[in-house]
């Protein structure tokens, strides 16, 4: 009876929970809404921390960049490649530099597939001339202003900053630079082209597909490795008076058949530039990509030192931390690493770089002689998925949080080339939390959506955290770091 009693019921009950389970499947929003949803919240949060400061426009912020410059000829690097009849390799060889068109394919080869950005000069006029007369005509193609002081200066410019810019531009090259930009250095007849070969995520080649979207440049370029525009720069920083320093461009240097001494000769006179700037000037060095040992060597030495802050990406840290353990220079890092690897490496930098600096004041207090460099106070990596910062506290850096968000929203605005973010052309990539280090027993920090950018304190410094919204729909990657970096440095001056 009691069970009798009780079957109605149960069975009423199960119908229950049925329609509850199918009132509940009815009204879930579909799941791409959930993340279009979660989209919206972390956008308008990203939005709401970059807005928190604004570019002091009354005083214009002033910023002298050097050096150099070039004209961008933008193709789709696989069209390219089948246009011009380099044929697909499935050799993989890593080069230092190009002599011919199989070294091109082997180079692009090895890394397009992991999809990392690479950079190489070209050691053979003939070949660098048939490349840029296939791409000319390229449907597609486009022209822009190139080299990372430009594209820096650009940025700066229109987020409200008044730039000294060094380099030799030709007349046309400067007409389309922003009525905001005063350039320092000689006028020539031609600007150097360099060819950007980008390709998006998922991209085929032979057989190879790439992991990210990203760009492959190749340049044959003899103006610019000669930081020509520097003494003229040099003499007009004196009435200029800026408050910031950026140096960048410099991987032009790089692979380049310098006379021997000649390199390290105007390395040396940077170091002098820099040093002799005002000690309160912050100075900003934007590394690159570069394979030769001994040009990262002298900039260990003349450049490194003399900088409070540094910017690059995900395969420069890397590369850059092995060299200062005293290992070979890594030319292929995980092109999409876990935050935790990179604060890691960051750290790790951080530190070895203010123990060297320490070291060096104690031996010239030692020898009585004048303390040479300054300590690091500021490092940014910039990464597909993320952004993140380290700033010394108590520093001359500000507002490192919204910063950090600028530099998030730039990658996207950048990549899809629009100044508005669409969400519908925006993925989160980042884990729904993560890891401060990869020692075990490390915090973890979830990903809030309504306060995305995570900030906390260790030792003498404060590290920030900020996801990037990856555009889905590539417009150009190159000179994405440039103004990345250069967006979140006009928050910080
Ligand atoms: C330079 O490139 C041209 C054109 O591709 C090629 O014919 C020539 O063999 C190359 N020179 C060297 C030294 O590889
Ligand atoms: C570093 O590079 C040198 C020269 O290319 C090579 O002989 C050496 O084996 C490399 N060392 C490591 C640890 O990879
Ligand atoms: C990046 O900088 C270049 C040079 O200033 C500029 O033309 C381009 O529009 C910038 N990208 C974005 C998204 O602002």
């Amino acid at each position: 009876m009691e069970g009798g009693g009780r079957v109605p019921w149960v069975k009423y009950g199960s119908l229950m929970s049925f329609l509850v389970v199918l009132l509940a499947v009815w009204f879930r929003p579909p799941q791409d809404a959930v993340l279009d949803g979660r989209l919206d919240t972390v956008l308008s949060s990203l939005l709401r921390a970059e807005g928190k400061v604004g570019v002091n426009n009354v005083a214009r912020p002033k910023v002298a960049i050097g050096f150099g410059g070039c004209v961008d000829l933008i193709v789709d690097g696989v069209s390219f490649l089948n246009k011009i009849g380099i044929s697909y390799t499935d050799q993989p060889v890593h080069h230092d530099y190009l002599e011919n068109a199989e070294q091109l394919a082997q180079s692009f080869a090895y890394f397009f597939a992991p999809g990392a950005a690479a950079e190489r000069f070209v050691l053979n006029d003939t070949l660098f001339n048939e490349l840029v007369e296939g791409a000319r005509d390229l449907p597609g193609n486009r022209w822009s202003i190139g080299g990372n002081a430009p594209v820096m200066a650009g940025r700066m410019a229109t987020e409200g900053c008044d730039v000294l810019l060094g380099g030799s531009f030709s007349t046309d090259f400067k007409e389309v630079l922003s009525q905001h930009i005063t350039v320092a250095g000689e006028v020539i007849d031609e600007q150097d082209i360099h060819l950007i070969l980008e390709y998006s995520s998922g991209a085929n080649w032979g057989s190879y597909t790439s992991r990210r979207a990203n760009r492959y440049i190749v340049h044959s370029d003899y103006h610019n490795p000669y930081l020509a525009s520097m003494d003229d720069f040099a003499e007009k920083l004196n009435s200029f008076k800026p408050d910031l320093l950026v140096v960048g461009g410099l991987q032009m240097m790089d692979n380049f058949p310098f006379k021997s001494g000649e390199r390290a000769a105007l390395l040396s006179h940077l170091a002098d530039l820099l040093i002799s700037s005002t000690p309160q000037i912050g100075i900003h060095f934007e590394m690159a990509s570069f394979v030769e040992e001994s040009i990262m060597e002298d900039l260990l030495e003349y450049v490194i030192p003399n900088a409070d802050s540094l910017g690059m990406n995900e395969q420069e840290l890397p590369n850059l931390l092995s060299l200062l353990k005293g290992s070979n220079i890594t030319v292929l890092s995980d092109p999409s690493p876990r935050v935790a690897t990179v604060l890691d490496q960051m750290r790790e930098v951080y530190r070895i770089l203010n123990q060297r600096y320490k070291e060096a004041t104690a031996d010239s207090d030692a020898g009585g002689a004048e303390s040479r460099g300054k300590p690091l106070t500021r490092l940014h990596v910039h990464t597909l998925a993320f952004q993140a910062m380290i700033v010394t506290r108590g520093s001359q850096w500000k507002n490192t949080m919204s910063a950090t968000a600028k530099a998030s929203l730039t990658a996207n605005r950048h990549v899809c080339g629009s100044n508005d973010i669409d969400p519908s052309k925006a993925r989160l990539i980042m884990d729904d939390s993560f890891s401060i280090s990869l020692q075990e027993g490390s915090q973890r920090i979830p990903l809030q959506d309504t306060r995305p950018v995570s900030c906390w304190d260790e030792e003498d410094y404060e590290i920030c955290v900020a996801p990037v919204l990856v555009c889905t729909e590539v417009y150009q990657t190159a000179g994405g770091g440039d103004n990345i970096s250069a967006a979140g440095l006009v928050l910080q001056i």
